[in-house]
């Protein structure tokens, strides 16, 4: 098929490569024109693993091409998909302006009988109201809710071996040329109406994020009695029920989907007249989560953060990408700078500008002569660093792996003071 895809970012960039993977043809419209300069030469702006060899050779074997205009994308197009931001608006719903200026600017073009695919996540209701929008201007073109659930780091893969496909239309002809599209993926098929649709994507997502602030809650317990949160998940874990996915305590979850979607889910409740009291204590402890790493941070450097030199291991939101977006470990050096706090960071992959901030290339530049060392970004890297050379260049003592990353005991051996979460 003939397919368009609006966005060149995490989900527009791994949707454009796998369905050429899956043999169509992809326009992709992206207004950041350096994107596309860099796209067309079969250069990624974005770290993700496996992106550039698919990137290379959908490219030059001409199966996926890049312009700068949305219009020249769409033309002709069989089916557009939409991956533009749907970042979080003031009142914490979901703000899906960009989605609605791309629809202004790209209705007159679409092909009548095209098939509009929301891939952004979007308010529950969303694609009905487009529906009713391209029905009164006379586009001809049908709207089907399609969530996407990949992952950061592991992108390309989740996209061509994903755990369900999820078709939200009550059009026949929409859902059998979806179904089409995707042929090729082996995955489980949930074909519903777009409101059921657009809820599986919020619920899946509160439900992670629930998930990993119960972990986070139970750590925070474990440290109050004594306990060691690592053998209590592995005790719970074994339960099939349970299972040990996704259940890694840390620094509180991050990314730029979790927070923004929780919050938008919690304003999609309100509007509802539900008051969706879980979510909402679950946004609050994982706010508090970040605090409770800086305040381990001040026990560690002896009780004031003011003019200690803290090593930070790890900037990006969580491992396997460069994304800072609502990063944790952002928060964490944001609070430790207001403290009065000298920075060295390391990250494998994430660059970024702070003041105050200065980012060295290995982690044992960051660890020289610092007061305490904080682990935020659980890079494996960091397992492998040489833990004796990290005690004899470090002034101070402290550990806190907020990820829970290293050996306790191995760390204590040096002589140093270990701290984790939960434990
Ligand atoms: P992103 O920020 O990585 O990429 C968005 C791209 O759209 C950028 O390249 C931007 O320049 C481009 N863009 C913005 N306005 C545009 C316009 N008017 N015309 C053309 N291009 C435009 O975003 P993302 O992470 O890919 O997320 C996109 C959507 O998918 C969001 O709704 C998000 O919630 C959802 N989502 C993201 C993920 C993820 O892991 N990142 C996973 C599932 C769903
Ligand atoms: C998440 C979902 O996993 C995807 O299914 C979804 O498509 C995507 O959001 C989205 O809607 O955009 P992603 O943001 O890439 O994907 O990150 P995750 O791997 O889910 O991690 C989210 C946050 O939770 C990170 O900060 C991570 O460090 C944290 N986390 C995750 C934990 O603290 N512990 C865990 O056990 C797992």
């Amino acid at each position: 098929m003939d397919v368009a895809v609006i966005g060149a970012g995490y989900v527009g960039l791994a949707t454009a490569v796998g369905l050429t993977a899956l043999g169509h043809s992809v326009d992709v419209g992206e207004r950041n024109e350096e994107r596309v300069a860099a796209l067309r030469q079969g250069r990624s702006p974005i770290y993700e693993p496996e992106l550039v060899s698919f990137l290379e050779t959908a490219v030059s074997s001409g199966q996926l091409r890049f312009h700068p205009s949305n219009i020249e994308a769409v033309r002709n197009a069989d089916v557009v998909f939409l991956a533009v931001p749907t970042p979080q608006g003031e009142d914490g719903a979901a703000d899906t302006s960009i989605v609605f200026a791309v629809l202004d600017e790209i209705t007159p073009v679409l092909e009548p009988g095209a098939i509009l695919v929301m891939k952004s996540t979007v308010p529950v209701g969303t694609v009905g109201r487009i529906q009713e929008m391209l029905d009164e201007r006379g586009a001809g073109a049908t709207v089907v809710s399609n969530p996407e659930f990949l992952r950061e780091g592991s992108a390309i893969s989740d996209f061509l071996h994903p755990d369900r496909i999820v078709i939200g239309t009550s059009d026949q002809r929409a859902a059998e040329r979806m179904i089409e599209l995707y042929r090729g993926l082996q995955a489980p098929l949930v074909v519903t109406d777009p409101v059921s649709s657009e809820m599986i994507k919020y619920s899946a997502n509160a439900f992670l994020s629930t998930r990993v602030t119960f972990a986070n809650a139970i750590a925070n317990l474990c440290e109050a009695v004594g306990a060691d949160v690592k053998d209590v998940l592995l005790g719970m874990g074994y339960d099939n029920r349970i299972g040990f996915h996704f259940f890694n305590p840390g620094p509180g979850f991050g990314g730029s989907c979790f927070p923004k979607d929780t919050n938008a889910l919690v304003a999609i409740a309100d509007d509802a007249g539900y008051d969706f009291s879980l979510l909402k204590a679950v946004i609050h402890i994982n706010d508090i989560q970040r605090e409770r790493v800086v305040d381990h941070v001040r026990r560690g450097v002896g009780g004031t953060l003011e003019g200690a030199t803290v090593a930070v291991w790890g900037l990006a939101f969580k491992a396997g990408t460069d994304d800072t977006r609502s990063s944790p470990a952002i928060a964490i050096v944001e609070r430790l700078l207001e403290e009065g706090c000298v920075l060295r960071a390391h990250d494998p992959q994430a660059r970024v500008s702070i003041e105050g901030v200065t980012q060295v290339n290995t982690p044992i530049e960051a660890v020289s002569d610092a007061d305490a060392l904080l682990i935020v970004t659980e890079w494996s890297d960091y397992r492998m660093v040489d833990l004796h050379h990290v005690a004899t260049s470090m002034r101070g003592d402290a550990i806190i792996d907020a990820r829970n990353l290293l050996d306790p005991d191995a760390v204590r051996r040096l002589g140093m003071r270990y701290q984790g979460i939960g434990r």
